[in-house]
């Protein structure tokens, strides 16, 4: 790693090692707020606060990556949600809003492919207008951040509207350069050049700059990793390599096909010298590097070497309104019946916040110690 510059690095180490090592208060835990608003802003056993949303609006996708909904499960008898299932749009902005006042300043829309959703950007215009309870001292709390993950497919035709909804910025998937793997990896044949006319489209409407996910398995897309990082090098785009993760039951997955991001920074770092940057906030899923010449950023997550339960303060939403605590949980509280029976606002804080009280979730410290879940809820289904 000679490339590396000295300077301000961080070494990549196992941020909690061990049951012990995880902090009674998470250090993202803003006691000052605990006074006014604040004060219902729940925290976990674990001293976890209650910080983002990701609200997975549809379990279907128009692509069949081999990770994530390999076709063979995800074929035609595949049993997706009907649509009477889902939240409605009015249901979700509840809920959502019953989250932004326990607390929650960031809410990311995913899928499947949240794009399929029709009329998704009413539901952005909708959540766009949440406002952030004040602070202790009656000053408005910061804007929500309102983010979208998405393959990228649809964005030609949607990026416009959604940022006139109120949309901030998208998170785009990409799993490769070479259009003959790209194809094969999405396994619907579907082109690299449309996903970057996505990301064009995107920065073009201000949702930029965007970030750019790349699921990296060994032995079939690795080789791309210094493509990807050179192709969007000086863009202003933030690609993020991204560890291949155990989620759900279906898609294969194994420890061999796993490559550690501290493997993709060496590799990277022999041809483009990069140093690390500190974390924007605690919890932040990526660990952020950038490249000492002053172009550009990319990021790593690591969830299987360098597990980031102790900081975990993300709660999400399923699209027939479970909340889970857990990527890799098994169960779900279900926040649609109280909802369709007329339960009031306080009601459904009061669901939510002691769910999240109750939570002891740490799957990824826990890998391979632990016994497995059962049921374990697929990625498409909860959206990452
Ligand atoms: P920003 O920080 O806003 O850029 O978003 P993000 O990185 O949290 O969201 P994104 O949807 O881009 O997710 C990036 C990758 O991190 C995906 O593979 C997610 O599945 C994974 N990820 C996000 N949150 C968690 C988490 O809490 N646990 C685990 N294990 N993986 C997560
Ligand atoms: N491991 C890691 N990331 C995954 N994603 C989907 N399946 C997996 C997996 N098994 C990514 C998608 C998307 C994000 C929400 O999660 O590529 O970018
Ligand atoms: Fe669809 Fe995203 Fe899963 Fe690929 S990773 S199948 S684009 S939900
Ligand atoms: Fe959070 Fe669960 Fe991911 Fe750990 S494995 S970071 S607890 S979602």
């Amino acid at each position: 790693m000679s490339a590396v510059a000295s300077r301000r690095v961080i070494p990549i180490v196992d941020r909690v090692r061990s049951p012990a090592d995880l902090p009674l208060r998470s250090p993202a835990f803003d006691a000052s707020r605990e006074d006014g608003t604040a004060a219902s802003r729940p925290a976990d056993r674990l001293g976890r606060p209650l910080h983002d949303l990701r609200i997975s609006v549809t379990d279907r996708c128009n692509f069949r990556c081999t990770y994530c909904m390999p076709k063979d499960v995800f074929d035609r008898d595949h049993a997706y949600l009907p649509h009477t299932a889902l939240l409605t749009f009015e249901e979700i902005e509840r809920v959502a809003r019953s989250f932004v006042r326990l607390g929650v300043e960031k809410i990311r829309l995913t899928g499947g492919e949240p794009l399929l959703r029709k009329d998704l950007e009413r539901l952005v215009a909708r959540l766009s207008t949440i406002e952030p309870p004040p602070d202790a001292d009656g000053r408005p709390g910061p804007a929500l951040d309102l983010t979208l993950t998405t393959n990228g497919s649809l964005l030609r035709r949607k990026a416009k509207a959604l940022k006139a909804a109120g949309l901030r910025r998208v998170t785009v998937s990409l799993d490769a350069l070479d259009d003959g793997r790209f194809r094969a990896m999405n396994d619907v044949d579907f082109p690299v050049r449309d996903v970057l006319a996505g990301i064009d489209a995107a920065a073009d409407a201000g949702l930029g700059p965007v970030k750019i996910n790349m699921v990296v398995k060994r032995g079939v897309n690795d080789d791309q990793v210094v493509a990807m990082a050179r192709r969007f090098r000086g863009t202003g785009h933030i690609v993020r390599f991204i560890e291949f993760m155990d989620v759900g039951a279906s898609n294969g997955w194994r420890l061999d096909e796993v490559v550690p991001s501290r493997e993709l920074v060496a590799r990277i770092a022999a041809v483009l010298p990069v140093e690390a940057v500190e974390r924007d906030y605690a919890g932040e899923v990526a660990e952020r590097w950038r490249y000492v010449d002053g172009s550009g950023e990319i990021g790593f997550v690591s969830s299987v070497t360098q597990a980031f339960c102790g900081d975990c303060s993300r709660a999400r939403l399923s699209p027939e309104g479970r909340l889970f605590t857990c990527l890799f949980a098994g169960r779900g509280i279900d926040l649609r019946t109280p909802l369709r029976d007329g339960t009031t606002d306080a009601g459904l804080g009061d669901a939510i916040a002691s769910a999240w009280r109750a939570r002891t979730d740490r799957y990824s410290q826990l890998r391979g110690s632990a016994p497995a879940t059962d049921g374990r809820i697929e990625m498409s289904y909860i959206g990452g």
